[in-house]
């Protein structure tokens, strides 16, 4: 009697929920693999439980805010595909993605002092680019202006790492890739090379721009919400790896490109931030002749022993 009764009937709904988070390992058979040993999700969602709680205690969340709320992850759910994956966009304009990144990469180095630092990964990878020579030209007939990239793959001792893929993808000079095109425009801006024997790469693409993420779902609702804007400061990917090593995801950022500083996903390290030099028509550092203006680009990778 000393509880009323919509307290008892909250108490009781409490405990009746601690249980079914204690059976749901039993009742779905997951568990969650941390990379170590396997977790056991009771500790996870015991966690957002809690978490949970504490949320909706600090902002007094009122029913019809809550209800918004589910409606609005509805959304998001209803949103995704076999294209389109709108969870993931909300963890990454939410800063997870990228600090789930940090959390991995820093767990998995016996050593990541003087490694490159990772950054998402993003929805645009796809794996299997083609296996082109160093040097190769990845822009044909795309929009945007020329790049020459070159650098080199070392330790995080300053060895050269040999025969070690840089796997390239980015947008078109006007931010779009491959895979947003309409119809089938197969692979584009895409290539994997492999390092010389001093850890050297090189090729052309283009110098990326700015782009933003997608905007036309419930996560560009919320951004706008927000007052936040979608974009993404220009960029190019690249996934680095080799025999013995941590494998790296990463980006290099145009030094000059807008929203640097207010990435939509939160993935800029000033340690990847590259600048970009602008050469005028004429010979370029490896000997081709540039009709147009053009850009060089030079960034060393570093990778973690595994
Ligand atoms: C990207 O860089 O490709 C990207 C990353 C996160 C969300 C959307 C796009
Ligand atoms: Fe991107």
């Amino acid at each position: 009697e000393l509880l009323s009764k919509p307290i008892r009937y909250g108490y009781m709904n409490g405990i009746a929920l601690t249980v079914l988070i204690s059976q749901l390992p039993k009742l779905f058979g997951f568990s969650i693999d941390g990379g170590g040993p396997v977790r056991d999700v009771t500790q996870i969602i015991s966690a957002v439980v809690r978490h949970a709680h504490a949320l909706a205690r600090e902002v007094d969340l009122k029913p019809d805010e809550w209800m918004a709320a589910i409606q609005f992850l509805t959304r998001v759910g209803q949103t995704c595909d076999d294209k389109r994956q709108e969870f993931i966009l909300l963890s990454d304009t939410l800063g997870i993605s990228m600090l789930v990144v940090r959390l991995e990469q820093a767990r998995r180095s016996r050593d990541t002092k003087g490694a490159t630092e990772a950054t998402v990964q993003g929805p645009f990878y796809w794996p299997g680019a083609p296996e082109l020579p160093l040097g190769s030209d990845i822009a044909k007939g795309m929009p945007g202006e020329p790049a020459h990239y070159s650098g080199r793959v070392s330790d995080t001792h300053g060895q050269p790492i040999a025969n070690c893929c840089v796997d390239v993808w980015s947008g078109d000079g006007e931010g779009v890739y491959d895979m947003q095109k309409e119809g089938d425009a197969g692979m584009q801006l895409r290539a994997r090379f492999y390092t010389d024997a001093e850890g050297r790469y090189r090729f052309w693409s283009i110098k990326p721009t700015f782009y933003p993420v997608p905007d036309d779902g419930p996560v560009g609702d919320m951004l706008r919400a927000m007052g936040r804007h979608p974009n993404r400061p220009g960029h190019i990917h690249m996934m680095v790896y080799g025999d013995g090593y941590v494998p790296l995801t990463t980006h290099l950022f145009a030094s000059d490109s807008p929203y640097l500083d207010s990435d939509a996903v939160f993935g800029v390290r000033d340690s990847l931030i590259v600048r970009y030099e602008k050469h005028a028509p004429g010979m370029a550092p490896d000997g081709r002749a540039m009709d147009k203006p053009f850009h060089s680009a030079s960034y060393d990778f570093a990778l973690a022993a595994a």
